[in-house]
């Protein structure tokens, strides 16, 4: 039987809570499925770690990450304690030095749950955002002058490379036609003259090696208003690191709920682990109450097991949970009652009834 070494990072605040509910289901599908076992090992990385040890991992955290074959994320970030840039900066660096490049965000309205755009349900609402991952405006390249005088400077760059840019179209292409066989390149080419150009002219390059794919073009701020009035356009959508950041939020809320949205990291080439997560981060406002939804962190372990090839196992947490969602089993986000652990119990309860 083939043992899965995962490497589980819970982090703070909600991310803990959350990802607790997504090891129970694993477990379980595990041991229905039979096929492979899991060898868990947890992480206690973040800001009790910080407080602890004055940083908030380990300093040889990449070593000790990269024999996994996945890791699995919370949350991080404890934001009154502790400034984001220090909390996060771990994450982005597993993203680049895993070469992470593709990070795959579906937007699936469930029935049963009830999105924040009126009129607009299920059939409207089921796309999937491809940010580049590994680049663009999330490097570390820049600095500051002056720090804390009056004639202060930050300067802060972006790197978009040719290769970078390729390649996380071609990855959004090949999606393209395992979908709806359509795809929307986001950028903001009409004001940043250099990196958006490129993109635009190695997508106008690309397009003709995929005649079957329909495409095109918007910049961000049409596009984040074209996402809510016409959901239904879109299909997949690739963007730069930041765009895609920001637009996955969006999606996330008008897809039912950030408490529903799973991402991963995915190095589609597998010279390194994926890490998958949760679109949100570590809620502090509801952290503690066991009420945050689950389903986000649950539905990244599905995808987890998808990238690791075992499709029907994921493909039986999604059963799980769509059955769950049409059965108006809701955390309080979704308008419903039940706490983190009766959410998932929900789940629970329909990938072990199997059908
Ligand atoms: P957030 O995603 O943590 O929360 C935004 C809102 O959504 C809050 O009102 C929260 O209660 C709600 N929410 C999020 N997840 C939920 C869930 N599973 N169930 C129910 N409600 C949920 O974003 P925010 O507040 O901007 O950031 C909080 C911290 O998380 C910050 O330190 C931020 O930097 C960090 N963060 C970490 C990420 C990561 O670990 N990859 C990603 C995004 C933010
Ligand atoms: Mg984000």
């Amino acid at each position: 039987m083939r043992t899965l070494g995962i490497a589980v990072y819970p982090g703070d605040g909600i991310g803990p809570e959350v990802t607790d509910e997504a090891v129970r289901i694993l477990q379980a599908v595990s041991k229905q499925d039979g096929s492979f076992a899991l060898n868990l090992t947890v992480l206690p990385w973040g800001f009790s770690y910080w407080e602890q040890h004055g940083h908030v991992v380990p300093k040889d955290f990449i070593d000790v990450l990269r024999p996994f074959d996945a890791i699995l994320l919370g949350a991080v970030g404890w934001p009154e304690k502790l400034p984001d840039h220090i909390t996060l900066a771990p994450l982005v660096e597993i993203r680049q030095t895993f070469d992470q490049y593709a990070c795959v965000r579906p937007a699936k309205l469930l029935p049963g749950v009830k999105s924040v755009l009126a009129d607009k349900g299920p059939q409207h609402i089921d796309f999937v955002v491809i940010r580049e991952n590994s680049e663009g405006e999330y490097v570390n390249i820049g600095g500051r002058f002056k720090q804390g005088q009056a004639g202060e400077v930050a300067v802060q760059t972006a790197s978009h490379t040719r290769r970078g840019v390729e390649r996380i179209l071609r990855y959004g292409f090949a999606m393209a036609q395992r979908r709806r066989r359509h795809l929307t390149m986001i950028t903001k080419s009409n004001a940043q003259r250099f990196s958006y150009v490129m993109w635009d002219e190695i997508f106008e390059e690309l397009a003709p090696e995929f005649p079957d794919v329909e495409v095109d073009r918007q910049h961000c701020d049409a596009a984040v208003m074209n996402m809510v009035r016409r959901p239904e356009h879109f299909d997949v959508i690739v963007a730069s690191n930041l765009f895609g950041d920001l637009l996955t939020d969006l999606g996330g809320i008008i897809g039912g709920g950030l408490g529903l949205a799973p991402s991963t990291n995915t190095n589609p080439d597998r010279t390194a682990p994926s890490m998958f997560e949760p679109v949100h981060g570590s809620a502090p406002d509801i952290a503690g109450q066991g009420v945050a939804n689950p389903i986000a962190a649950i539905l990244s372990a599905a995808m987890m097991l998808d990238h690791l090839e075992l499709n029907d196992a994921a493909e039986r947490i999604r059963r799980a949970v769509e059955r769950t969602m049409a059965s108006g089993s809701h955390t309080i986000d979704l308008g419903g009652a039940l706490t983190t652990r009766e959410a998932a119990s929900a789940v629970l309860e329909h990938v072990e009834s199997g059908v």
